[in-house]
């Protein structure tokens, strides 16, 4: 896509919006209310609202390499602040996507001397050591990997690592404080397959974590 069509591409969905309803943008502008948090990878196959098919406004997103939900990471916290304290929402949905190319690079490096060694080096640069958050999830599940062949073994760290994602989610002060507050406030863990398109639902819950 040549950058000089952006905008023409721009006015001709804009047109396109306003002949279905011409008060989209008029209401849109005044608030959001949407009942969704997003915490997605930043793959551009990944396309939040299109893979939801859902209109703007109906879903607040974070999203970065490998749907990381660090606890040192002040900007996934404030977007989940943000949403769960003001917004209200009332579903956060971690969602991670098979041949996710952050999880590969982490399985690549998880190696003696990989990713562990550039850090100490100084030399993983910040896409490394932004990864060596799934490191961990690899060696704490070596039990759950040994026997699996390649592809499974992709797969499952994969969905490990939504797992991973959702726990750190549901132990931040801030979900822990709107549960004691009884918030309405689920947490979900699912997977896209860019094979098919295709949502899936890990059905993690409070047993699962
Ligand atoms: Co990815």
């Amino acid at each position: 896509m040549d950058i000089r069509n952006i905008f023409k591409n721009n006015k001709k969905w804009a047109q396109e919006q306003l002949n279905k309803n011409p008060n989209f943008f008029t209401s849109l502008s005044e608030h959001q209310h949407p009942n969704y948090l997003w915490i997605g990878c930043s793959d551009s196959r990944v396309q939040t609202s299109q893979i939801m098919n859902l209109p703007p406004g109906e879903v607040f997103v974070h999203r970065n390499i490998a749907n990381i939900v660090a606890l040192t990471d002040f900007n996934c916290l404030a977007a989940i602040e943000y949403a769960v304290d003001v917004l209200k929402v009332e579903h956060i949905i971690v969602c991670g996507h098979y041949g996710c190319g952050g999880v590969k690079a982490a399985m690549d490096s998880n190696t003696p001397g990989g990713v562990e060694a550039a850090i100490a080096s100084n030399a993983a640069g910040y896409v490394g050591n932004w990864l060596s958050n799934i490191i961990d999830i690899i060696k704490f599940n070596e039990d759950k990997l040994k026997n699996l062949n390649e592809e499974e073994r992709y797969n499952k760290v994969c969905e490990l690592n939504v797992l991973e994602q959702v726990k750190h989610v549901s132990d931040t002060t801030i979900v822990q404080n709107a549960w004691k507050k009884n918030a309405n406030l689920t947490i979900h863990g699912w997977i896209y397959s860019l094979d098919d398109g295709i949502l899936h639902d890990l059905r993690i819950d409070k047993n699962t974590i």
